[in-house]
């Protein structure tokens, strides 16, 4: 824990920033919780999709903010694989939530989301298990003193969840140190002739993403040791709506920008075009699109509205408007200078244009043109 308080803070780790919450179904969590759990799988569940704290306690009615917006059993079956001796892989397109259900997880259930590997084509052995502190180990040889040890090594220690980002874009042969963790539930260290003993709530939520394959596969050995759960895009237009809308609120909340109360025409305006391009069809099914090479994913929608909104913040009237977004917009469906601007024109003239009430839009993006 850092001396550095929350508000201070730009982006404060889900523990402290959920922590009147997870208090809250802690104190009133009467259900079985798995050995070095925080809380029941149920109100693990309970934190991640919202609703309020059960009566019967002191905290009983707080609200619990719904964090994943989605399939409860998706939650349900994420949850409850890590009550068992399975590892939990979350897969999916870029921006669907993968990081963000992990950090909360890791948060409900061990109440630390800090123990963190992030997987990179650099990524070795030594970041996921333990290092050394070189001055100690030459002046007195290797000993615990000397030993720094990683994430995965604190984890076993500790009992709590560790946080593999980016599985796939780990090296094979660092993917396979994780084999032996997650089978025997030791961390041997030859060094001093020892070895980790995993304590009990340790386990391991790996991400990664579907368009990364074929960078490293995942050997089938280490698959065999997780469960994977597929985050799907939002289902509907309204619950990506929903999503933005939460998200853009909490954001501008953090960054101190205006309400985003106001901005729902244009939410659903950024929504509706990122739905319509990502399908290749309009919502009405009558005219297909060219697709631009952009994922276009909900992350994505999330950051064109609040950069907006700063926009209008601090250039323009305070209320998002057409012009606020437009360049967003064009930014996230242009990223192939050649392909995905005729995609976009063709999408600007032959829909954006026609479209009742769309004119400003349509404008504000001509505009950006000239
Ligand atoms: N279904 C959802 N419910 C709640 N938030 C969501 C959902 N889908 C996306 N988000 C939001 O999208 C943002 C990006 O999510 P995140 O970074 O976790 O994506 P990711 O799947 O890890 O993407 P990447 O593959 O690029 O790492 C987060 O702010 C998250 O709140
Ligand atoms: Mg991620």
């Amino acid at each position: 824990m850092s001396a550095t308080s929350t508000e201070q803070v730009l982006r404060p780790h889900a523990e402290d920033a959920y922590a009147a919450e997870l208090a809250a179904l802690e104190a009133a969590d009467e259900r079985e919780r798995p050995p070095g759990w925080r809380l029941s799988p149920w109100a693990v569940v309970r934190y991640l999709l919202g609703g309020t704290v059960p009566e019967g306690s002191g905290s009983g009615g707080t609200v619990i903010m719904p964090k994943y917006i989605g399939r409860r059993r998706l939650v349900e079956i994420a949850v409850a694989t890590l009550a068992t001796d399975r590892a939990l892989l979350l897969l999916g397109v870029p921006g669907t939530a993968k990081t963000w259900v992990s950090e909360h997880l890791a948060a409900a259930i061990s109440g630390d989301s800090t123990l963190l590997v992030q997987g990179t084509a650099g990524t070795t052995e030594e970041t996921l298990r333990y290092g050394w502190n070189y001055a100690r180990l030459l002046a007195e040889g290797p000993s615990v003193e000397a030993l720094v040890p990683g994430p995965v090594y604190r984890g076993m220690a500790r009992g709590a969840l560790v946080r593999v980002e980016e599985l796939t874009r780990m090296p094979p042969e660092v993917q396979d140190a994780l084999v032996t963790v997650l089978s025997e539930k030791v961390l041997p260290v030859p060094e001093l002739d020892t070895e980790v003993a995993a304590i009990r709530g340790f386990n391991v939520i790996a991400t990664a993403n579907d368009r990364d394959r074929g960078v490293n596969d995942i050997s089938s050995a280490l698959r065999r040791r997780f469960n994977t759960v597929v985050l799907p895009l939002p289902a509907t237009a309204e619950e990506e709506i929903e999503i933005v809308s939460r998200r853009v609120d909490e954001l501008g909340t953090a960054l101190a920008l205006p309400d985003a109360a106001a901005a729902g025409d244009e939410i659903r305006r950024v929504v509706t075009i990122f739905r319509e391009l990502r399908s290749g069809v309009t919502d009405d099914g009558r005219t297909s699109l060219k697709v631009p090479s952009g994922t276009l994913s909900t992350a994505e929608a999330i950051s064109v509205v609040t950069n907006g909104l700063a926009l209008a913040a601090h250039f323009g009237d305070g209320a998002l408007g057409p012009t606020d977004v437009a360049g967003g917009i064009v930014g996230a469906v242009v990223s192939d200078p050649v392909n995905d601007a005729v995609a976009w024109r063709e999408y600007l003239e032959g829909v954006v244009r026609a479209r009742p009430g769309w004119d400003d839009f349509y404008d504000a993006c001509r505009a950006l043109d000239s």
